[in-house]
């Protein structure tokens, strides 16, 4: 059977029978059991003849069926799988119209994290927000949610009248309608998105939040306390969508606006529609980790207008969009910054394939196998960084103009649509190599997409700036003392490239030099809190566990959190740390955090 956007391994939806096109949502937030309740309204296509459609579910309380006109719909719902949850199979009306499912989350849905005052920055009200990607919406709305069938949505939500709610859509009712008494009274918002897009795109924030604009179609949404730090660091948002328009042909979603989460989000960034979800860990206070925002605007190209057709072609979201994000950074900073961080990644890519297992490991394969596992498993820096790397040999190969072209034609050729991996490969062979056999055999295409590792003729990155921070960090590890290094100038990748770059035998003594030196268990900059600490750690240097334990009990976002944790364990000394602190940290992590961590650390 062919499928609408190709086969999709994680989702119990068959399109070609019935395809949902539109999801109307009318929910309620309620805080105390944690849980939203209503309905979603579901616009259905289906085929001449089609009588069942077949939703993705998991974890949700189903209550009912009923089509437009009220009349009770037959459904029945499948067995559960632990990562695709349950199919739930809904009789059409008969006479055609919507179906409409009510519904009550889970407690625990995976979308959803439910945050108590203590775990926001402002510590007095509640915060509730959702993250779809990769197979978690149908946690939170029974739709068919696979990243090939595209809907539009509206939303009505109903939250306590302290609070707001924002959504990846636009806001009808921004202020929101009070409605009921003071007491127990609620405020509802409404949105709508007019574009169709991949259910893991749909999401909703809310909380206490203050907003400002950056521009006249962006601004920042954070909680109040966090509002003004915010708004400083990404002040440059015009700047930005003018560079990505620039490369990438207009912006097609109306606002660009971000929202920078409470402490406990478990992600860098998440690109949703209109509304980027950001952690809090990249306002440094100097604007230097902004490379993340640049990275989930180019999403509004790559992966929100041009999406991949299943997780197997999750690298086509992640490597054009880490691709782009560099031409952006280049476009602002100029081409040595978006170098440094070129070879940042490219070291950051080189250790992933080790963890992998090595160059010759499947899952170091573009196009991933993902037959039985969650697609989480293949959200490693491979998409990311040997994605990028191939988009560069293309650059490389056709010239800076001929790739430009094409990329923006690629992307308006596919707007609005989702698309596989064959079919991006068929697209470039149509469009940019044209029958140009010499070309086919230089780009080695399939080599970059089929296999694993990395082919020879990828370029490496290269920075003259790096080149030099090299040069201080083995005359450290040649014994000079720290402070006759030259590092005066340094801007914040310079010190991770260092810190990086050390030798893995150092003892206590030649890190405390480093820490005298250069404060660094004194840093702010999560980026380097993060390099140092792992570094204090597996050198057991242990005037560093203060800050070990401060950075730990300060954020909850997984790549950072991981990590030390699992350096803390592996020595021979610190797991018993490592458990303390995990017991007093662990109500600020999200589940996505605890899942991994619980079995390790309790
Ligand atoms: N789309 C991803 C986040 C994601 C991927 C969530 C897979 C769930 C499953 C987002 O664009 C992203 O890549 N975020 C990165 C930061 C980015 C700057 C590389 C992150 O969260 O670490
Ligand atoms: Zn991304």
């Amino acid at each position: 059977m062919t499928r609408i956007g190709g086969e999709d391994l994680h989702s119990y939806a068959r399109p070609v029978e019935a395809r949902v096109t539109h999801v109307a949502l009318d929910l309620a937030a309620d805080f105390e059991a944690r849980h939203l309740s209503g309905t979603a309204r579901l616009t259905i296509a289906s085929e001449a003849g089609a009588s069942h459609v077949v939703l993705d579910t998991r974890d949700l309380d189903v209550l009912g069926v009923s089509d437009a006109a009220g009349g009770a719909l037959a459904y029945a719902l499948g067995d559960p799988d632990p990562i695709l949850g349950r199919a739930l199979n809904v009789q059409l009306p008969a006479a055609g119209g919507d179906v409409i499912v009510r519904y009550r989350t889970d407690p625990n849905a995976a979308a959803l994290q439910w945050l108590s005052p203590a775990q926001t920055a402002g510590k007095v009200h509640p915060f509730l927000f959702s993250q779809g990607e990769a197979i978690l919406t149908r946690t939170w709305i029974p739709t068919q949610d696979s990243p090939g069938i595209r809907q539009t949505y509206e939303a009505r939500v109903a939250v306590p009248s302290a609070l707001s709610a924002v959504m990846s859509a636009e806001a009808l009712t921004p202020e929101g309608v009070a409605e009921g008494t003071a007491e127990g009274g609620h405020r509802l918002f409404s949105f709508r998105l007019a574009q169709p897009i991949p259910p893991y795109l749909i999401a909703l924030a809310v909380g206490d939040l203050g907003f400002e604009a950056t521009g006249p179609r962006s601004g920042i949404y954070a909680e109040p306390s966090m509002l003004a730090a915010a708004a400083f660091e990404f002040a440059n948002l015009e700047d930005m969508i003018a560079a990505a328009e620039a490369l990438l042909g207009p912006y097609r979603w109306g606002r660009y606006d971000v929202l920078v989460l409470p402490p406990s989000f478990p992600f860098g960034g998440m690109e949703n529609p209109r509304l980027t979800f950001a952690t809090p860990t990249v306002v440094a206070g100097d604007r230097s980790l902004v490379s993340l925002v640049a990275h989930e605007l180019a999403h509004s190209w790559s992966g929100n207008l041009v999406t991949n057709a299943t997780w197997r072609d999750f690298w086509l979201n992640e490597g054009v969009t880490t691709y782009v994000e560099s031409r952006i950074m280049e476009a602002l900073y100029g081409a040595e910054r978006a170098g440094i961080l070129r070879v940042l990644a490219w070291r950051e890519l080189h250790n992933e394939i080790q963890r992998l297992g090595g160059a010759s490991s499947r899952d170091t394969v573009l196009h991933i196998d993902l037959e039985g596992r969650d697609p989480d498993d293949g959200a490693t820096l491979i998409p990311y960084e040997k994605g990028a790397a191939l988009f560069r040999a293309v650059e490389s190969a056709v010239g800076r103009p001929a790739f430009d072209a094409y990329l923006r034609s690629y992307l308006d050729r596919h707007a609005f649509e989702s698309i596989t991996t064959a079919t991006f490969l068929a697209d470039v062979r149509a469009h940019l190599v044209r029958g140009d056999t010499a070309l086919e055999s230089l780009l080695q295409l399939e080599a970059w997409i089929y296999r694993p590792g990395l082919p020879d003729t990828a370029a490496v990155p290269r920075s003259a700036a790096l080149d030099r921070v090299d040069a201080e960090a083995a005359a450290f590890a040649a014994g000079a003392a720290a402070s006759t290094l030259k590092t005066s100038g340094w801007i914040t990748q310079e010190w991770l490239h260092f810190l990086g770059a050390l030798p893995a035998a150092l003892d206590a003594a030649r890190i405390a030099d480093l820490d005298r030196a250069f404060g660094f268990s004194d840093r702010r900059n999560s980026e380097v809190s993060f390099a140092w600490l792992r570094l204090a750690v597996q050198h057991r240097y242990l005037p560093a566990m203060p800050a070990v334990e401060r950075f730990l009990n300060a954020q909850g976002r997984r790549r950072f959190v991981r990590p030390l944790y699992e350096d803390l364990l592996t020595t021979d000394w610190g797991a018993a740390e490592a458990r303390r602190i995990y017991a007093r940290a662990r109500p600020l992590y999200h589940a996505v955090v605890t899942s991994t961590l619980d079995p390790m650390l309790r």
